[in-house]
């Protein structure tokens, strides 16, 4: 049994407003997806599987372009970062540091076009994804 001191009305509506936040995507700000189902996506878009290495590689060097992914995001991207040009914080980009990383689709596929247009001057493509990816995700505390 739930012991509460609500009444019962108060806690069925209390579920109720729970239960449509869920089904709502948007308007609650609940976690619409992980670091792992994205890098899930990549694997099985790209023919191998993200690398860790290679990831940290793309990470911390320039690719081409006048920045690397670490000279915004910082080396290892474990604390805030600072934006090379506008000086702008950037939060943590590794998951485990960061519970807000990679929690929104668009905000993601945005960043990562964008990010990767500025690296390496056209945009990073599935592997290079799950590379850098694999690479966050084996950043731990
Ligand atoms: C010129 C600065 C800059 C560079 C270089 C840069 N980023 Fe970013 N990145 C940002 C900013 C700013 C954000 C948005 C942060 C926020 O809203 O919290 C961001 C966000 C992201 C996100 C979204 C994270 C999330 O919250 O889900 C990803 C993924 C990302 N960057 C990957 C990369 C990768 C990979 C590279 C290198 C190819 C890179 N970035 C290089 C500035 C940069």
């Amino acid at each position: 049994m739930l012991k509460t001191h609500l009444p019962t009305h108060r806690l069925v509506s209390l579920l109720a407003t729970a239960v449509a936040c869920m089904l709502t995507p948007g308007i609650s700000n609940a976690a619409e997806t992980t670091a792992a189902q994205q890098l899930d996506r990549w694997n099985s878009q790209a023919s191998s599987p993200g690398n860790a290495d290679r990831g940290k590689v793309l990470f911390n060097t320039r690719q081409g372009g006048e920045w690397s992914c670490a000279s915004c995001h910082g080396t290892p991207p474990t604390a805030q970062g600072k934006h090379a040009s506008t000086g702008k914080v950037i939060s943590p980009l590794a998951p485990a540091f960061n519970r807000n990383a990679f929690t929104d689709t668009t905000k993601i596929d945005k960043w990562f076009r964008r990010n990767c247009k500025d690296v390496l001057e056209r945009e990073c493509n599935a592997g290079e994804k799950a590379d850098v990816l694999a690479y966050l995700l084996s950043l731990k505390p």
